[in-house]
């Protein structure tokens, strides 16, 4: 498998997204931090030892709430300058990796999130994946996405299409029949234009 190194330029073919390497600097002046609390309070933390991974964690807007709740808290991003803004906060450790291959070993997260990420990915069946495989047995993923279903959501995806993202929106339904491993049950949550996947892996 392919090691990424916080530091180290893409080793991908794929270029890095221009538009978060642009947006990185001014990101969570858009996009304000603001503690998680669904996400906080499904995941059941603080777990001895346990390990948390934010796929797709960007700045750490979301993953600096879970910093000391944990015995670390990985942010994984392809977006070298968005971890740059990750790693000047305290307990946030940045690696540069895609999350369609991450260089984690098996089962090594009790905690796994993904925020406002999984329609940004190209290859939304291998992140899935190895989501699934990093995740220790009896642990939890939570996928927040914007609910596509959502008329507003619709509106936001024409949009992102304009601005030449390559985004692809799944509904919480599409998401949950991805995690159709043996082990894995689902539940979804909606609050407004969100939605909340959360997985669990039999012990
Ligand atoms: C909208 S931002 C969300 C960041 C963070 N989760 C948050 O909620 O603030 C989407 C992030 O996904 C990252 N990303 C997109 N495709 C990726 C991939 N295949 N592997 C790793 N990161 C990816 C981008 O670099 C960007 O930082």
């Amino acid at each position: 498998m392919t090691q990424h190194q916080a530091g180290e330029p893409n080793a991908e073919n794929r270029p890095e997204p221009g538009h978060f390497r642009l947006l990185a600097p001014f990101y969570e002046h858009f996009i304000q931090p603001k503690a998680p609390d669904r996400i906080l309070a499904h995941l059941g933390l603080p777990q001895p030892g346990g390990v948390v991974l934010d796929a797709g964690g960007g700045t750490g807007r979301v993953a600096q709430f879970f910093a000391g709740k944990a015995a670390a808290v990985v942010v994984a991003d392809q977006t070298f300058a968005m971890l740059r803004e990750a790693r000047k906060k305290e307990g946030l450790t940045g690696i540069c990796a895609l999350t369609e291959e991450m260089p984690f070993r098996n089962e090594g997260f009790c905690c796994i999130i993904m925020v406002d990420a999984l329609h940004h990915v190209a290859d939304q069946e291998a992140t899935i994946r190895e989501l699934w495989r990093l995740l220790k047995p009896g642990g939890r993923i939570i996928i927040e996405e914007p609910d596509i279903r959502r008329f507003e959501v619709k509106l936001l995806a024409l949009i992102e299409k304009l601005v030449l993202m390559r985004s692809r929106f799944l509904s919480p339904g599409q998401v949950t029949a991805l995690f159709n491993f043996p082990g894995a049950s689902s539940r979804v949550e909606v609050a407004g234009w969100t939605a909340w996947i959360i997985i669990e892996k039999t012990a």
